[in-house]
């Protein structure tokens, strides 16, 4: 059973996204600033592309939420894409508006244009291409704002850090890696670092496979769109003995503590009180300058890839969606553990 639920709708050149959040307790305040830097941060970092200079994502609450805070009811958040009115005509759900315009067919590896194409039947690759896209990760980092407020009530807070981008690993040899890739036409990927701090005990389960606390954040991470591996905690262990990897328990003050945090949080997919860390892995970014080879799915020639304005890297960005995700993730446990219909009840039962 769900209790922090969502679903997101919207295409990337669509008019907007959108979605629904159900299961937040009432007199939740709702800090539309907040919702709108986390939109901000999501769209900066450096080696993005030309669309984010288009879209200045901003929130807009159309249900759910009345002076400020929710009461109970489902919350609808709603991001306008200011691209669409380039994209009408395209993206029109009027069959007399048909147009081949933007139509392509030349499939981009790294991309779902092949396999989706194939699983939804879709000739023309812009039908994939519009709902595969990272764009909705805005929409989700809005709802991951909204679980954020939620936590803060709770003393909880996220973080992030980036470790890695292609070889450098270093800050300041993170503009000059991305430089470099963007004038050879290429792209690049990197390592990320995600940290929830002040997380109760008792947070995700052992009794079913389906309700350990690392499974959950594995499953949220690694659908971030170009994210291919996630750890939790110390993601050397495979190299490590089992004296240095495992966390010694002792007490101060009647209380027990750790002096090392190799588990990440978790042990037996329940949290332990320590810090969650989270590192996932993203991929460089498909869509190159220097385009790759492919196939024209029209003729079954070959063909180079398709290109349309893309970033160069959005390590940071994903930064963001990452610790969105894990955000909900963790509003979902804490409601489950301590839920209730107002955000007072909640704090009631978590004070004991
Ligand atoms: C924040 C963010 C921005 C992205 N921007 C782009 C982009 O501009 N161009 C691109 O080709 N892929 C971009 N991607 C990656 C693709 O969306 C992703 O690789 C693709 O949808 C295939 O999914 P998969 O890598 O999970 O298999 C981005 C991903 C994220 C998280």
């Amino acid at each position: 059973m769900e209790k922090f639920r969502f679903l997101t709708s919207g295409e990337s050149h669509g008019k907007c996204l959108t979605a629904i959040i159900d299961g937040l307790p009432a007199n939740l305040e709702i800090d539309t600033d907040f919702i709108n830097a986390e939109l901000s941060r999501r769209q900066g970092g450096y080696g993005r592309g030309g669309r984010m200079k288009i879209e200045a994502d901003t929130v807009e609450i159309l249900s759910g939420v009345r002076f400020g805070k929710t009461f109970g009811a489902p919350v609808t958040l709603v991001i306008e894409n200011k691209d669409f009115e380039n994209w009408q005509k395209i993206m029109s759900a009027d069959p007399k508006d048909v147009t081949s315009e933007k139509s392509f067919t030349t499939y981009r590896p790294g991309h779902a244009d092949y396999a989706g194409s194939v699983k939804y039947n879709q000739k023309d690759l812009r039908n994939i291409l519009e709902r595969s896209s990272a764009r909705k990760t805005a929409i989700e980092v809005a709802v991951g704002a909204v679980a954020k407020l939620f936590l803060n009530q709770f003393g909880i807070k996220g973080s992030s850090q980036i470790l890695q981008i292609g070889n450098a690993k270093t800050e300041e040899e993170f503009h000059k890696e991305i430089d470099m890739a963007k004038s050879a036409g290429d792209t690049l990927g990197g390592k990320i670092k995600v940290l929830y701090e002040n997380v109760p005990v008792g947070l995700g389960s052992y009794v079913q496979w389906d309700r350990a606390l690392d499974g959950r954040i594995a499953q949220a991470v690694m659908s971030v769109p170009a994210v291919k591996s996630v750890a939790i905690g110390n993601h050397h262990a495979y190299k490590m003995k089992g004296s240095e990897f495992h966390d010694e328990i002792f007490t101060e003050d009647g209380k027990i503590v750790r002096k090392t945090n190799n588990a990440g949080g978790i042990e037996g997919g329940i949290s332990n009180g320590e810090n969650i860390v989270v590192t996932a892995v993203m991929k460089p970014i498909p869509t190159l300058l220097k385009p790759l080879q492919s196939v024209d799915c029209a003729t079954g020639h070959p063909s180079e890839a398709h290109f349309e304005r893309s970033d160069t890297c959005a390590v940071e960005a994903c930064a963001v969606v990452i610790e969105s995700r894990v955000a909900c993730v963790l509003a979902n446990e804490l409601l489950l553990k301590y839920g209730g219909d107002s955000i007072e009840e909640c704090l009631l039962k978590i004070e004991g």
